[in-house]
């Protein structure tokens, strides 16, 4: 393989996992939905993912206080309202609105559910030692759904500037793996 410099500030452009999510939170009248794309999972059962989001994002403000929130996965016939959501600010606008979106109510949280994502992760902040210096949040998932009828998602995967990589093929292989 040949090799050229890549800019440093391009380098997140091949570690971003994704899939992009969109996360809702809630607070009184005001609720919001942000794409975020910069998380991990760091535990499998109960499942804990971590997640950056910004301090600079009206998001940050519902999660801080509310401690709460959803994951929800949208699969690419949503890619108009993930670019829409993740460029603007649900301090100005109602995002469920604007972007044609449909609030269910959650189980077990505030945060309401988005009914045209394939599968939504209802979320309590259990660790907050990182908020300071990374904006990280570490999430426990409480309450999980999947649409049953959707077996190989198509989800978004961000390269960055507006570009996504879109999953699709599965490869099942014969030896056994976790
Ligand atoms: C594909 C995509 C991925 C994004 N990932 C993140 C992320 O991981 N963390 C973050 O803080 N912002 C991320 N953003 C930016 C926020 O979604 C954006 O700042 C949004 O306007 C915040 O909305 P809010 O102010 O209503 O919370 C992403 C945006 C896009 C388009």
């Amino acid at each position: 393989m040949s090799r050229k410099n890549l800019p440093l500030a391009k380098v997140y452009r091949l570690l971003e996992p994704g899939p992009v999510v969109l996360v809702t939170t809630a607070r009184g009248d005001s609720r919001d939905i942000m794409a975020m794309s910069w998380h991990t999972m760091l535990e499998f059962e109960p499942p804990l993912v971590g997640c950056v989001i910004s301090n600079r994002n009206h998001s940050f403000k519902l999660l801080k206080a509310t401690r709460e929130c959803v994951i929800n996965l949208p699969a690419v016939a949503l890619t108009e309202q993930v670019v829409g959501c993740g460029n603007t600010s649900g301090a100005r606008v109602d995002k469920f609105a604007r972007f044609g979106l449909t609030p269910v109510a959650a189980a077990f949280v505030g945060a309401p559910l988005i009914a045209e994502c394939f599968a939504q992760l209802e979320c309590r902040v259990v660790d907050t030692r990182m908020v300071p210096k990374y904006c990280f949040f570490v999430l426990e998932v409480v309450k999980a759904w999947i649409d049953p009828a959707v077996k190989a998602p198509r989800t978004l995967h961000h390269r960055g500037r507006g570009r996504f990589m879109v999953a699709g093929a599965e490869i099942k292989l014969k030896s056994k793996m976790k």
